[in-house]
């Protein structure tokens, strides 16, 4: 949300600033958008601390800005997903302030709030930044769990008027016109009952006492029933609203992604720049998804991670890798999830430490580095300042050179990252409706990884070296200029990935 375009020049990016962008989203071929949470919040957590799940936040317009955004996002044939947050909610969210207003407010029980033990907190859980996962608020006996910032507190979905609430929200931006929601921490909503401590094992490596694996504390049974709820409300609209659940480990999505209640998760592509470990990390998602009509949703990056050209070792070999592995996943069965300025090869930037905002870097105390690195406003034009984003310093500060990857300094130039991406989206609708859903790996040389999907035929160099495959069909793609046909084979450079169309029969 705040990142991504900024329509009245205060640094901070904004729904007017998204509508006013839909040729660009359109010219690069994506079918739908994913907001990050605009509601009104105190942006403890950069939106994920919602204060109204009705409103916008003012920093980011008003619901006649949504409206206006829907209704072009519409026009120009790109859908909008929006974030729902049923975790948890700001601390400034009314629901909150009332249980803090009376010990007896009714609002306590929409949260977990639980005397201590002897001063300290009702057991041993962790908030995901850092520190326990409960506080004490002044003047109030008891503690309240929070599984992130103390500023946003648990909603105990025990209690029948949460996901009562829930259903009237969703219901409601449904109504206004949204077409989905990618669900925060999908799997968190329900504790488990007896709040236990996680019991404290040692280390199997260092020895070092710390909690045991396997204790779940959240992915109750009860949390399929919300899902299979919300799935049965989308299904009442035309067209079919999508819920895509913030899940990344594949044996819970295989649990979640449903006929009857999710249709999707992320397939996080997180490892290192090896042939088997992506192989295997795909045929896992493939395996825990690919059932029904639901596919893994390939994502590389997304603003809570490292971006993946830095990931994948930075500068030109980040970049040449990165382009390698998007025609690698792009021709897989499933969606892919681009995230802001991956099309345009954005690193993760260095923001000073004096002027990052991520509570995880904040409550770690500097342990984590955060997540600002990622989350650095999008370069659009080379020669203006702050590279086009904004005539006001942007919200987190852009590093030197940040506008060398601006869309204009992109947008004609062939080798580009954006040129590369806008491409292969075009190729890919092309071919979309003769691919089949399925695909095959095909034998490969040693750090190569070859696969079909009807005329589909992808081949990925993960090496140093550069390779020679007897691989037939006329060359559509190749991820660096390096990739080439000669009569019989494909010359491929390290780190490149080619398609090529060949006139296999579908599913072969
Ligand atoms: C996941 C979101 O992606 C992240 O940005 C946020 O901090 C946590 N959930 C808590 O809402």
């Amino acid at each position: 949300m705040r990142s991504f375009a900024d329509s009245n020049d205060d640094g901070v990016g904004d729904l007017p600033g998204i509508t006013s962008r839909f040729d660009y989203l359109r010219s690069l071929g994506v079918d739908g958008l994913w907001l990050t949470p605009f509601y009104p919040s105190p942006q403890k957590d950069h939106g994920y601390d919602v204060a109204d799940y009705y409103g916008v936040n003012p920093e980011y317009g008003t619901l006649d800005d949504f409206d206006r955004l829907v209704e072009e996002a519409h026009r120009h044939g790109i859908k909008v997903l929006i974030d729902i947050v049923p975790n948890h909610t700001s601390s400034r969210h009314p629901w909150f302030e009332a249980a803090l207003s009376a010990p007896d407010d009714p609002h306590r029980t929409w949260y977990y709030f639980v005397p201590g033990r002897d001063g300290a907190p009702p057991n041993n859980w962790q908030s995901a930044f850092g520190g326990p996962a409960w506080s004490q608020l002044e003047g109030v006996p008891e503690w309240y769990m929070h599984l992130f910032a103390p500023e946003q507190p648990d909603l105990n979905w025990w209690n029948p008027v949460v996901p009562a609430e829930f259903r009237k929200i969703i219901t409601y931006w449904l109504d206004r016109g949204a077409d989905g929601f990618r669900i925060d921490v999908a799997v968190s909503l329900y504790k488990r009952r007896d709040l236990a401590d996680r019991p404290i094992v040692p280390d199997r490596i260092t020895g070092a006492p710390t909690t045991a694996p396997g204790f779940e504390i959240l992915d109750q049974p009860e949390v399929h029933d919300v899902y299979r709820d919300w799935r049965q409300i989308a299904e009442t609209y035309e067209p079919e609203r999508v819920l895509v659940g913030e899940i990344f480990d594949p044996r819970r999505q295989s649990r979640y992604i449903k006929q009857d209640e999710l249709q999707m998760a992320f397939a996080m592509m997180d490892r290192l720049w090896e042939a088997s470990a992506w192989k295997r990390r795909i045929d896992v998602y493939r395996r825990a998804v690919s059932h029904g009509t639901s596919f893994p949703s390939w994502t590389q990056s997304n603003h809570d991670v490292v971006r993946h050209v830095t990931r994948l070792g930075g500068d030109g070999l980040g970049r040449e890798r990165a382009k390698a592995s998007a025609l690698l996943l792009l021709g897989l069965p499933g969606q892919y999830f681009i995230y802001q300025g991956e099309e345009l090869g954005l690193e993760e930037a260095y923001v000073p430490p004096e002027r990052r905002e991520d509570p995880l870097y904040i409550l770690s105390n500097g342990r984590h580095e955060g997540r600002d690195g990622c989350r650095v406003p999008m370069p659009w034009r080379q020669h203006e300042p702050n590279a086009g984003f904004s005539t006001s310093p942007p919200w987190l500060p852009m590093p030197p050179g940040w506008g060398r990857n601006a869309v204009d300094a992109q947008a004609h130039s062939s080798g580009s990252m954006l040129s590369l991406y806008r491409r292969v989206l075009v190729v890919r609708r092309g071919l979309a409706r003769r691919l089949p859903p399925r695909m095959r790996w095909a034998a490969a040389p040693k750090d190569c990884l070859i696969y079909h999907r009807g005329p589909l035929s992808v081949a990925c160099n993960f090496g140093h070296r550069p390779l020679e495959l007897d691989l037939p069909g006329r060359l559509l793609l190749g991820s660096s200029p390096g990739v080439r046909r000669s009569a019989t084979r494909l010359l491929m450079p390290p780190n490149s990935s080619a398609w090529l169309e060949t006139r296999r029969s579908a599913g072969s």
